[in-house]
């Protein structure tokens, strides 16, 4: 079995204006220019997508969305589609990310909606997942991400499912500076890919890239990289300079 193609990813989450973030991303362009064997996304705020993109069409940078709205259209205020975002150059979307759950409220269901408007849409979807500090302290860290993976996925079969990402984004590693430890995070990551195996099959689960995310850093990209079930990063803080990005992607 080839090993996954890694996968480094940049959430600008609410940062950037458009002009801002077309000159990051002008920026990344350049210094990751010659990375072959590593895949790069950035996604930054919907303002700013049309501008990135402007830059990045045809580099070795993809272009993902934090967010969308699960229906193709209709009296939604606020909100964005999938077919609008994939107009403007969007591959992949971050979905149910930790702070979409937490402030605004996402359950496993709407994060099961987009998934698979997602994938209509013909776009790549980044599930995120992952536990709370109270969670993790009391030994529901499993229970937890076997929910939302289950619901997460649920009336989806493998071959609906071959561009999907994973992000285990552990809650109390975000934007903390607490990083889970690599076999801590290993060990995470081993459980999931059982479970996709359990869920779905083993084939599928060994081609299915898990992202690891929380406070990474070009100090620690090494490390977890180095882990057997760790197939990349999904990286907030430490994306939004072009330079440390780029050591990110660089990581080998
Ligand atoms: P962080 O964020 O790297 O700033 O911890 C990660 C994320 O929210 O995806």
């Amino acid at each position: 079995m080839p090993k996954r193609t890694p996968l480094i990813a940049g959430n600008w989450k609410m940062y950037k204006t458009a002009l801002e973030a077309g000159e990051t991303a002008a920026t990344l362009a350049q210094r990751v220019a010659d990375v072959k064997t590593t895949e790069v996304m950035i996604a930054p705020p919907f303002t700013a997508l049309e501008a990135v993109y402007a830059v990045v069409q045809g580099t070795n940078i993809a272009l993902g969305a934090q967010n969308m709205h699960w229906e193709s259209e209709g009296a939604y205020t606020g909100e964005i589609s999938p077919s609008m975002i994939k107009a403007v150059g969007c591959r992949y979307v971050i979905i149910g990310h930790s702070e979409r759950r937490q402030y605004f409220g996402e359950t496993d269901q709407d994060v099961n909606r987009k998934i698979v408007s997602t994938i209509k849409a013909g776009m790549f979807p980044v599930m995120c997942i992952g536990e709370t500090e109270e969670q993790r302290e009391s030994d529901e860290t499993f229970s937890v991400l076997d929910k939302q993976v289950k619901i997460g996925l649920e009336g989806l079969f493998s071959d609906d499912l071959i561009n999907l990402v994973v992000a285990y984004e552990p809650v109390w590693a975000i934007g903390t500076g607490k990083t889970a430890s690599s076999d801590q995070a290993q060990e995470v990551h081993r459980f999931l890919r059982t479970r996709l195996a359990e869920q779905f099959d083993a084939d599928f689960a060994a081609t299915i890239r898990i992202l690891y995310g929380g406070s990474v850093k070009p100090a620690n990209i090494a490390e977890l990289m180095a882990m057997e079930d760790i197939d990349g990063a999904l990286v907030g803080g430490a994306s939004l300079d072009a330079e440390t990005f780029s050591q990110i992607v660089r990581y080998k």
